[in-house]
C-alpha cells in the first residue's frame, strides 16, 4: 500500500513541500530510497530504522520503496525522517493512512527513537499556512519558534512513539504556545546618553537612523566610534511585524537553540576585517546567511573598514543595492533578505593620527592616498553620511550625560512615520535614503534660501550631480526631523556637511 506523508526542506529562509511516498510490498527484503543522495540514502535508514525498532515495533522482512518527490530538488535529508517513519509504519498497518492527511511532518530521528531540532520551524509554519494544513508536527525545540506565527497548530513532539500516540488520537500532544521573545530583555547598559560628547556624531546617527542612510564614522582610537555605532540598533523604529518574522526566520538558520518566538530585537553584526566574502555575504554547500544577512533589520557595523578584504567589500554591492543575497547552488539561486543599516568606522589615516591637535601624523601622502584607495568608490557612494569623531577633550569627558536614547528613538520614529505616509506602505523600505531621482524631484521642494545655498555650493565645491542627490536625500531627513515639508537653507547647510572628508565627490 502506497502511504503518503507531506513533509518540506529549507530552501534559503524559505522551506519548499517534499512529499514522502512509503511502499511496502512482499518480495525480496530491501529498504529503498529514492530523491537523495546516496551517502545522505544510507545514514536516513539506518536513523528511521534503528528509531522504529527502539520504539518498539518490529520491521517484517519486506520490501520498502520510498519516493521523496520532487525529485530533482535539492534536500537535506535529515528533516524526512519522521514522514518516512511514519509513512513506513503506516503502510505496515501501525497507523491509519487518514491520520497523516493535512499535516505537515519535519523532524530528524536519533537512533534511540527520539526526535532532534530542526533549524528553520517559523519557515515550516509558513508552508503549512500555504499548503492549507491543519497540523505542523516539529520537534519541540522549535515549536515556539513555529507556534509564534500563530495561524496553524503547532504539535511538539521529542519522540517517535509520542508522535505515534498522537497520530492515533490515543494520546494527544498539545498545542505548542510562542514563549515570545518580545520579553527578551533590551541591551542593557547600551544608551546613548553614556557617550560624552561628539555631539555632531550623534546627531549623525539620528539623521542615519531617521532616514535609513549608511554611515561612515571617522576618528582617532578611543574616540566613541565603536560606543556610537553599538548605539544605533537602540533609536532605530521598533521592528514590524514582517520584520520579525524575517528576522526569525534567518537567526533561526544559524542559532544554535532554536528561537523560542519572534525576535523582536533589532540585531547588531560585527564581522571581524578577516571575514570571508562568503562569511559576510553567504554561501557554502548547504546556503547560509552570511554577515549581511544576519544583520537584516538591524546594523552592520564594519568596524576598521580599510582593514576588510577588497573582494568582501566589493561583494557587498548587492546587498547594499538590493537589499538581498543571491546564492546560486547547483542552478538553483536561493535568495537571502539583507537590508541592513551600514555603520563603518576608520581611523583618518594609517598611524590614526590625522587631524589630532596632540598627536603628530607621520603618514606620509603617498601612503596616505594608498590608504583611501583601497575603499571601494562605489562603497563610499553608497555611504550618505561620512562624519568625523575627533578625540574627546578633558572637559567633554567630564561634561554631563548626554540625552537619552529613548528621546532620539521618539524623534526618529516620528521621522519615519512622515516618510512611510509620503511613500505609502507598500513600498518595501519607504526611507529617504532610497528615493529614487524621480521621488527627490517631485518630494524635496526647495526653499528659495535652500536653492541658491546648494547653487553656490554646486559652484565652489565643485560638486557632482551625484554629490547633490545625496545632499539632497539627506536634507529630506533633516528636514522631517524637523518636521518641515518644504527644505530649508539650514537643512541644505547640514547636509553638506556631511561630505566625503577626502571630498572626491
Ligand atoms: N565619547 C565618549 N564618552 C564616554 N566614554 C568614551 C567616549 N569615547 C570613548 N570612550 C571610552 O573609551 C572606550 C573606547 O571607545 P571606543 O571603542 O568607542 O573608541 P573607538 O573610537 O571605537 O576607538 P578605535 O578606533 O580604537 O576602535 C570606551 O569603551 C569608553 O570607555
Ligand atoms: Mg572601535
Amino acid at each position: 500500500m502506497l502511504v503518503r506523508v507531506t513533509s518540506a526542506t529549507p530552501w534559503g529562509i524559505e522551506a519548499r513541500p517534499v512529499e514522502a511516498q512509503v511502499d511496502v510490498s512482499l518480495g525480496p527484503p530491501r529498504f529503498r530510497i529514492d530523491g537523495l543522495p546516496e551517502t545522505a540514502v544510507r545514514e536516513s535508514r539506518e536513523r528511521v530504522r534503528h528509531a522504529i525498532e527502539r520504539s518498539g515495533y518490529e520491521l517484517p522482512p519486506r520490501s520498502v520503496a520510498c519516493h521523496l518527490t520532487p525529485a530533482d530538488l535539492p534536500k537535506q535529508a535529515p528533516y524526512f525522517d519522521l514522514a518516512l517513519a511514519l509513512g513506513l509504519l503506516s503502510a505496515l498497518g501501525e497507523l491509519p493512512a487518514e491520520a497523516l492527511r493535512g499535516r505537515l511532518v519535519c523532524g530528524e530521528l536519533g537512533f534511540d527513537g527520539s526526535v532532534r531540532s530542526v533549524r528553520g520551524a517559523l519557515a515550516l509554519a509558513e508552508l503549512a499556512v500555504r499548503q492549507g494544513m491543519r497540523e505542523l508536527i516539529v520537534p519541540a525545540g522549535g515549536a515556539g519558534e513555529a507556534a509564534a506565527l500563530g495561524q496553524v497548530a503547532v504539535i511538539p513532539v521529542r519522540s517517535l512513539s509520542e508522535t505515534i500516540e498522537h497520530l492515533a488520537g490515543r494520546s494527544p500532544v498539545a498545542g505548542a504556545h510562542a514563549t515570545t521573545a518580545a520579553t527578551e530583555p533590551l541591551a542593557t547598559g547600551l544608551d546613548l546618553s553614556n557617550v560624552r560628547g561628539c555631539e555632531p556624531a550623534k546627531r549623525a546617527l539620528e539623521v542615519a537612523a531617521a532616514g535609513g542612510h549608511h554611515l561612515l564614522m571617522i576618528g582617532p582610537p578611543g574616540s566613541g566610534k565603536t560606543m556610537l555605532a553599538r548605539r544605533l540598533a537602540g533609536i532605530l523604529p521598533p521592528l514590524g511585524r514582517l520584520e520579525s518574522i524575517a528576522v526569525t526566520k534567518i537567526q533561526s538558520l544559524v542559532a544554535e537553540h532554536p528561537p523560542l518566538g519572534l525576535i523582536s530585537r533589532r540585531p547588531f553584526r560585527s564581522p571581524h576585517p578577516g571575514v570571508s566574502t562568503a562569511g559576510l555575504i553567504g554561501g557554502g554547500s548547504i546556503p547560509r546567511p552570511g554577515e549581511v544577512s544576519l544583520a537584516h533589520g538591524g546594523v552592520l557595523f564594519l568596524d576598521e573598514l580599510a582593514e576588510f578584504r577588497r573582494d568582501a567589500l566589493e561583494a557587498l554591492k548587492q546587498p547594499l543595492e538590493d537589499g538581498e543575497v543571491t546564492v546560486v547552488r547547483r542552478r538553483a539561486r536561493i535568495r537571502f533578505p539583507a537590508r541592513f543599516a551600514l555603520v563603518a568606522a576608520m581611523a583618518p589615516c594609517p598611524c590614526r593620527h590625522l587631524g589630532d591637535p596632540r598627536h603628530e601624523c607621520r603618514c606620509s601622502p603617498q601612503l596616505l592616498a594608498r590608504y583611501r584607495a583601497r575603499l571601494h568608490r562605489h562603497l563610499l557612494e553608497r555611504i550618505d553620511l561620512h562624519v568625523e569623531v575627533p578625540a574627546l577633550t578633558l572637559q567633554e569627558l567630564k561634561g554631563p550625560p548626554g540625552e537619552p536614547s529613548a528621546e532620539v528613538a521618539r524623534r526618529v520614529l516620528e521621522a519615519r512615520k512622515i516618510q512611510r505616509r509620503r511613500l505609502g506602505a507598500e513600498c518595501s523600505a519607504p526611507t529617504n535614503a532610497n528615493l529614487s531621482t524621480a521621488e527627490l524631484e517631485r518630494f524635496c521642494v526647495l526653499e528659495e534660501g535652500a536653492r541658491r545655498l546648494l547653487d553656490t555650493a554646486f559652484e565652489r565645491l565643485k560638486l557632482s550631480a551625484r554629490a547633490v542627490s545625496r545632499i539632497l536625500r539627506v536634507s529630506r531627513t533633516v528636514a522631517d526631523l524637523d518636521g518641515s515639508e518644504s527644505i530649508r537653507a539650514s537643512h541644505i547647510a547640514e547636509s553638506i556637511q556631511y561630505r566625503s572628508p577626502d571630498r572626491r565627490k
